[in-house]
């Protein structure tokens, strides 16, 4: 049992790192070590004192409280902390998914979400991201296990608050587990904190990090949260894998967490000018068909003129302007490109510019 290559990882290895404009990655630009400690209201002294000893197995118990407090009615003891969502995705479905398992997501898909329930034995149930976000959709889709990345990764969609409202009225009806990975909530639309479908008591779990949102991805820390009994099952399962987090990262973490009022909203006016500019823009890029901006999250969907692939498309961008896309082709749906909008503002308007003077790109 082997999962297939991870499609995104191989060009994002190659261009991520000395890419003039990074629009490939679904984070926001990275802080440095001096920037993220001052955004934590931490010192260089304040890491130097802490212990270096294993940090406890289920997280320490005040950066589970802080996680907990992001969802209500969560408690502690239903937060797993873990080596980045990933860690969390692959353990919830270790204990979730069975061979034969049907698993409906919304498709394409951050590939995690359904590679390893497949190597698992699942069989895959793909709910096309155009109808997706009508509740409606889902009545007629009957799956074991129901996989709800919200705001979406690639297409930035996110359910409107009436059919977000129906569409939890129908997955309670259902009575089949739902595991919300909620990676993008920080940033929704209009700022503030996204909303989350995270209900441990009605077998609705949740995945989360901030990592990405906060521009601190190195970090790797991540979350799973579920009822008691999950998480004892879920916590032995990570010690065969990564065992602890390690301190300084939990350290940091909850710094982050407990401050995240003073810079959030300073991100997220970022990331919004950042949408604003694409949208009024993306007319003007060569071979493009079609934009809708992203409604939540860090990463937009856009469609490229019938017959051209993304790969091309992509690769020509990025040898001619050193700006880097993910083509659709890495999320198993040909004829898009997924466009991040976490670059520093002055860079994405320079990468913008370079790109719509490239007009003999194909
Ligand atoms: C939707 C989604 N879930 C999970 C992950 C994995 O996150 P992490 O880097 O915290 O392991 C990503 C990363 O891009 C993602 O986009």
């Amino acid at each position: 049992m082997e999962p297939r290559e991870f499609f995104i990882e191989d060009r994002l290895e190659r261009f991520r790192l000395n890419a003039f404009c990074n629009l490939g990655e679904s984070g926001l630009s990275h802080f440095t070590m001096e920037e993220m400690l001052s955004l934590a209201g931490l010192t260089g002294k304040d890491l130097s004192k802490i212990p270096m000893y294993d940090a406890p197995n289920q997280g320490s118990y005040e950066l589970r409280q802080t996680i907990a407090n992001l969802y209500p009615g969560v408690s502690p003891e239903e937060v797993l902390v873990t080596t980045g969502t990933g860690e969390a995705l692959y353990i919830a479905f270790q204990l979730l998914v069975k061979p034969q398992s049907k698993l409906a997501l919304v498709w394409p898909a951050f590939q995690a979400l359904y590679e390893i329930p497949k190597m698992l034995g699942a069989e895959i149930l793909p709910v096309p991201y155009a109808n997706a976000f009508a509740a409606s959709t889902w009545e007629g889709v009957d799956a074991d296990l129901y996989v709800l990345n919200h705001p979406h990764n690639p297409s930035g969609m996110t359910f409107s608050p009436n059919e977000w409202d129906s569409l939890l009225t129908l997955l309670h009806q259902k009575e089949k587990p739902v595991v919300f990975d909620e990676h993008y909530r920080f940033l929704p639309k209009g700022g503030g904190m996204g909303k989350t479908g995270v209900d441990p008591k009605h077998l609705f779990y949740g995945t989360g990090s901030f990592t990405k949102c906060f521009g601190v991805t190195g970090l790797r820390v991540g979350w799973l949260i579920a009822d008691k009994d999950f998480i004892k099952r879920a916590r032995s399962f990570k010690d065969y894998l990564t065992h602890t987090v390690n301190p300084i990262s939990e350290r940091i973490a909850l710094g982050l967490l407990k401050e995240k009022d003073s810079f959030l909203p300073s991100i997220q006016k970022r990331v919004q000018n950042n949408i604003d500019h694409f949208t009024s823009v993306w007319r003007e890029l060569p071979n493009v068909e079609f934009f809708s901006p992203p409604e939540g999250g860090l990463v937009g969907w856009l469609r490229l003129q019938p017959g051209i692939r993304s790969e091309d498309y992509a690769d020509r961008l990025m040898e001619r302007t050193g700006v880097f896309v993910l083509p659709g082709s890495n999320f198993e749906m040909e004829g898009f490109l997924r466009i991040g909008f976490g670059a520093k503002e002055d860079v994405f308007l320079e990468g913008l510019k370079r790109w719509k003077s490239c007009t003999d790109l194909i």
